[in-house]
């Protein structure tokens, strides 16, 4: 395995995951939303204030492509299944891993990682937040090559799941 992409919902645990893996595979870690970060020179948070959402989806659609061809274990954004490009994209990779969460599990880590602002969470109702999460399970799922259920798992046990399962 060359390279391995995460996805998930905000809070799934792609970050601590994809750390762990990137040990496990001796690849390097990529947190895409720290690459876009570095790119556009702000906080994603100001940047969805200063140019919409939709600048936001052309930065990550760019970025993407761009990390794809790289050998590395990739946590994407949360959002990276929302564009059919970025599907069809994702769908061309061997190692997609969709980590999933139950919205009680994601809803808690977002309240408490008070470090990140998360335009489309951070601010939003637990019932907002819910319902963007279902209108995007189909997308993780027709995205994903494989798809683990992390609810009663410990990261350690996530890597030792996918190794099984990849
Ligand atoms: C987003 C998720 C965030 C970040 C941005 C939008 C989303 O990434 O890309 O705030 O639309 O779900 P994380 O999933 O790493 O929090």
């Amino acid at each position: 395995m060359k390279s391995l992409i995460l996805i998930g919902f905000m809070g799934a645990g792609k970050t601590t995951v994809g750390k762990l893996l990137a040990n496990t595979y001796n690849l390097p870690f990529i947190d895409m939303d720290a690459v876009i970060e570095n790119d556009i020179g702000m906080t994603i948070d100001t940047f969805f204030e200063k140019y919409g959402e939709a600048a936001f989806r052309k930065k990550e659609q760019e970025v993407l492509a761009d990390l794809m061809q790289q050998e590395a274990v990739i946590a994407t954004g949360g959002g990276i299944v929302t564009s059919q490009a970025n599907r069809t994209l994702l769908k061309s990779h061997p190692y997609v891993v969709f980590l999933k969460a139950d919205p009680a599990v994601f809803l808690q880590r977002i309240k408490s990682d008070i470090a990140v602002k998360r335009p489309l969470a951070s601010e939003k109702s637990d019932e907002a937040v819910r319902e963007l999460y279902e209108s995007r399970l189909d997308y993780y799922l027709e995205s994903a090559t494989v798809a683990i259920n992390t609810d009663d798992l410990t990261p350690e046990e996530v890597v030792l799941e996918l190794t099984r399962q990849l």
